[in-house]
């Protein structure tokens, strides 16, 4: 059974913890796939008022978290090798790499991830130096603290491992798998306020069924994220842009795909 193992080092545990409860994630705890050790980074302060920041040298208002404490912590819970690619330290920040789906999946593969969050200005530039393999940014945006970064790090990464959702092949045609955007769906009743479900969902007929979500998810692609389009080579947009033509009016409305492959040059 494929398991994965992360290492929160915090200065708010209970930030991580309170959202361990939640019921996918701490089931897959209980089940042994998942493991979350959180470590409060206050015990290791080197101070005798437990503090385990200080002022920023050159000036500024802001504190940083100090090289000291956060090696002890980091010493604490991993037998430090750092570019050992089966564990990683991973440091939350602004600037690190953008977090993503692809990304996800291929670091699922790791035995265990050691996730350093942040607060105040940051963390001494020593510590990244020393014992960091990857920043990771969840968003081009300054957050408080890295607690989030790392929540939305364990959850992504945990979809990918088997046995933590409930069922693997509904993730299979997820937004991002494939590069692409999910279609549009739909729950019953088939109609609900004048808007009925398109035809081919209930058609019962599973390779049509199949064609029409690819076809809806690349053209759902095209009008929401464009840029997720820019390099492919294996769309066949003559085939799309008749199946486009082909969508009686209040379908691609009720879709929202009105006005995408209108002009002849796409
Ligand atoms: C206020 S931020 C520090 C920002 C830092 N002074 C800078 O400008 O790069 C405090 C902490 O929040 C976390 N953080 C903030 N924004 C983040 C983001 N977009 N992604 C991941 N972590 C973030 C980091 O752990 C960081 O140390």
């Amino acid at each position: 059974m494929k398991k994965i193992k992360f290492q929160v080092v915090t200065l708010f545990p209970e930030l991580i913890q309170s959202y361990l409860k939640d019921a996918l994630l701490s089931k897959a705890i209980t089940s042994g796939v998942l493991c979350v050790d959180v470590t409060d980074l206050r015990p290791f302060s080197d101070t005798k008022y437990k503090s385990v920041d200080d002022t920023v040298f050159g000036g500024g208002d802001g504190m940083l978290f100090k090289y000291k404490p956060l090696a002890s912590a980091l010493n604490s819970v991993h037998i430090f090798k750092k570019g050992n690619s089966d564990k990683k330290v991973v440091y939350l920040s602004p600037q690190g790499k953008p977090w993503n789906s692809s990304l996800a999946k291929e670091w699922s593969k790791s035995e265990e991830i050691i996730l350093v969050c942040g607060r105040y200005a940051g963390v001494d530039q020593r510590f990244i130096h020393h014992f960091v393999d990857e920043e990771v940014s969840i968003g081009d945006y300054v957050l408080s603290g890295g607690e989030l970064g790392a929540l939305v790090m364990i959850e992504s990464i945990s979809r990918f491992i088997p046995g933590v959702l409930g069922d693997q092949a509904s993730a299979a045609i997820d937004s991002f798998e494939d590069g692409l955007l999910e279609a549009p769906q739909f729950t019953k009743p088939q109609s609900e306020d004048g808007f009925t479900v398109p035809a081919v969902l209930v058609s019962g007929n599973h390779q049509k069924i199949s064609e029409w979500q690819k076809k809806c998810a690349i053209l759902t692609t095209l009008k929401k994220r464009p840029d997720l389009l820019a390099r492919r080579k294996d769309i066949n947009w003559p085939e799309l842009q008749d199946f486009y033509k082909k969508m009686n009016p209040e379908e691609k409305t009720l879709l929202g795909l009105d006005g995408l492959l209108d002009t002849e040059n796409k």
